[in-house]
């Protein structure tokens, strides 16, 4: 038998828990029940309900000829009601495609409805002995804990990488309903002591070979799901220059940047108005602005005119690059007035990294 196995059998016989309502039976009704009560819901808050329902649903038949709405009325405070109804279907489909006899096989416990892989591996374990993997999130936690794994338990790979390292750490035979017991173990240690936040690795049976306790992560496992990608938009700054001078427009005090100088957008009133499309576009190195919902890519051009084009509205003016660091500006105009107006630096003298990938948090 694996160590793994062996230390927690061993420890769940002295420390795990051995008196909630649905243990010392291998009724599958009653497994099952439990372990779907046990889906989402804490076992605290479970045993009442659980104790409730098994009085009043004493087996599958009577289960299945009751109405649906007196199973629901006995889930209700329990949440989750699509698992009281799933309940009651599956109750209904072994009254009909079981002649009330529950299936033995994890893979056919796993056809009825509300009931996956982990969920139909535990009552095949607890009613049948039978020698299946769990995988709930405490199992989760510990096996990634234990194996050192690295990566985010929730993408496919990962977790085909640890169904099979579930299954490989099962004790080989039922001898002793080890697997009962170890199964058992592993849910209460993900339970008591391999706990999310704070877990007591002093306490734990398994400490000595645990890889996450070796290399000093415990805390930074289970790795928490990648955030997505921010949705990128696309903008093109038009940088008007003229002598020592250059163009900016106050932005409308809605919006982002809203009430800020800034360089016209393309489709922005100075540009119309200007219409100074005859200069020479050239193209400058794009620089991306992260804020909180997206990323903006900026693609600045710069357009060389022979003079300026006084304006009538109060919102554009001409202003040399250095007044322009005095007025109310977000951080890329800045960022494009140091890199291209000012010799690339910074106000403390360093070099500017204004590059495609320079970044920049933004609240809008
Ligand atoms: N969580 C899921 N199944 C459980 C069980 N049989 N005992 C305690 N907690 C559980």
């Amino acid at each position: 038998m694996s160590v793994f196995a062996e230390l927690l059998i061993c420890w769940q016989k002295c420390h795990g828990r051995r008196h909630l309502p649905w243990q010392g039976t291998d009724d599958p009704y009653a497994v099952w029940l439990s372990e779907v009560m046990l889906q989402q819901t804490q076992v605290n808050t479970v045993i009442p309900y659980y104790q409730r329902f098994i009085r009043r649903f004493p087996s599958i038949k009577i289960l299945a000829q009751s109405p649906l709405d007196d199973v629901l009325a006995a889930w209700s405070g329990l949440g989750y009601y699509s698992r009281g109804r799933n309940l009651h279907r599956a109750a209904c489909r072994i009254m009909t495609d079981y002649q009330g006899v529950f299936p033995q096989s994890r893979e056919s416990i796993q056809q009825l409805p509300g009931i996956g892989r982990s969920t139909a591996a535990a009552i095949a374990v607890f009613a049948f002995g039978q020698r299946e993997a769990i995988m709930d999130g405490n199992a989760k936690r510990v096996f990634v804990r234990y194996f050192g794994i690295r990566n985010y338990p929730g993408e496919p790979k990962t977790l085909k990488q640890l169904w099979e390292l579930a299954e490989q750490s099962l004790p080989e035979t039922n001898h002793g309903d080890d697997i009962q017991v170890y199964t058992q173990g592993l849910m209460d240690l993900g339970a008591l002591v391999c706990l999310r936040r704070n877990p007591l690795c002093g306490q734990c049976p398994v400490q000595d070979t645990c890889a996450a306790y070796r290399e000093n992560c415990v805390a930074q496992l289970p790795v928490p799901k990648p955030s997505k990608p921010l949705p990128e938009k696309q903008t093109v700054f038009l940088i008007y220059t003229t002598k020592n001078k250059l163009l900016l427009e106050k932005r409308p005090s809605k919006g982002i940047w809203g009430g800020l100088w800034c360089f016209p957008e393309e489709t922005g009133d100075a540009d119309r108005s200007i219409a100074l499309n005859h200069g020479q576009r050239v193209d400058l190195p794009p620089l991306m602005h992260t804020f909180t919902h997206y990323r903006l890519w900026i693609n600045p051009q710069r357009i060389e005119i022979d003079r300026v084009h006084e304006q009538s509205e109060k919102t554009v003016i001409w202003i040399e690059p250095e007044k322009a660091l005095e007025l109310a500006i977000p951080v890329p105009v800045k960022k494009l007035i140091q890199q291209h107006f000012l010799g690339n630096t910074r106000p403390n003298g360093r070099l500017e990294d204004v590059a495609a990938t320079t970044t920049q948090t933004d609240h809008c």
